[in-house]
C-alpha cells in the first residue's frame, strides 16, 4: 500500500503515522504551505515532499487537478488528510473515493467543521473525541471508521481538550491507517465497509486510558 499525507501545518498526525511501523509505506507528503512543520517532518524522515500552493492556481479545479497529478506520479494507493486544510472539489473526491482518510477533532456527526472543542464545551457534552473518516464530497460526513472518545470533565477548557483529542487522534488514525494496509479494513465497490469480514455500520470506538 503506497500512502500519501496530505498536510498543512504542525503534522503531529503525520509523525504518529511516520513512527508506527505501518505496513504500508509513506511514500510522499504533500503540503499547500511551504512553511508547514510537518514537511521538516517529512524531511528528517527521508520522504518525498510536494509543495503546491493553492493560490499559485487560478481555481480550486486547477489546484486539486495538480494535487491528483501528483499522487499519481506517486502511485499513491491510500490519500491520508492529516490537518490538510483545503476543500477538496467534488470531483477531485469521487477519483479517491473509498481511498482517503481524514481525521476529525470532534465525535462525528457532532461537531463538524471549525472549533470543534469550543462547540462541544457549549453544548454540555459529557463525551468528546475523534474521528476517522472516509472523505465523501460533503464535508466530514464519509463514513466514520474508528472514533477517540473522551469524557469531559468540569474542569476541561478547550486548551484541554485539544490536547487530550490530539493523543487520541495518534493512537486511532495509525490504527485505522494499518487495518486499510492490512485489509482488516476493505471498502468494496458497492460503497459498503468490512472489518474483519463484517459489515461496519457503527464507528469502532476507543476510549482514553
Ligand atoms: C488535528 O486536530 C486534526 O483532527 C485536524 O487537524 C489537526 C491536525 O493536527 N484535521 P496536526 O497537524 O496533525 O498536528
Amino acid at each position: 500500500m503506497r500512502i500519501a499525507v496530505l498536510v498543512s501545518g504542525h503534522g503531529s498526525n503525520l509523525q504518529a503515522l511516520l513512527d508506527a511501523n505501518l505496513s504500508g509505506q509513506i511514500v510522499g507528503v504533500l503540503s499547500n504551505k511551504p512553511t508547514a512543520y510537518a514537511l521538516q517532518r517529512a524531511h528528517v524522515a527521508g520522504i518525498a515532499t510536494q509543495t503546491i500552493e493553492h493560490q499559485n492556481y487560478a481555481s480550486r479545479d486547477a489546484f486539486d487537478q495538480a494535487v491528483h497529478a501528483q499522487l499519481l506520479a506517486w502511485h499513491v494507493d491510500l490519500v491520508v488528510l492529516a490537518g490538510f486544510m483545503r476543500i477538496l472539489s467534488p470531483a477531485f473526491v469521487t477519483q479517491w473515493e473509498g481511498r482517503m482518510l481524514n481525521i476529525h477533532p470532534s465525535l462525528l456527526p457532532k461537531h463538524k467543521g471549525m472549533h470543534t472543542h469550543a462547540k462541544a464545551l457549549e453544548a454540555g457534552d459529557t463525551q468528546h473525541g475523534c474521528t476517522v473518516h472516509f472523505v465523501t464530497a460533503q464535508l466530514d460526513s464519509g463514513q466514520s471508521l474508528a472514533q477517540g472518545v473522551l469524557t469531559v470533565n468540569v474542569d476541561d477548557d478547550q486548551d484541554s481538550l485539544a490536547q487530550r483529542v490530539h493523543k487520541l487522534e495518534h493512537k486511532i488514525y495509525p490504527l485505522v491507517v494499518e487495518w486499510l494496509c492490512n485489509k482488516t479494513l476493505v471498502y468494496q465497490a458497492n460503497g459498503e465497509v468490512l472489518l474483519h469480514e463484517k459489515k461496519l455500520h457503527d464507528p469502532v470506538q476507543i476510549f482514553e486510558e
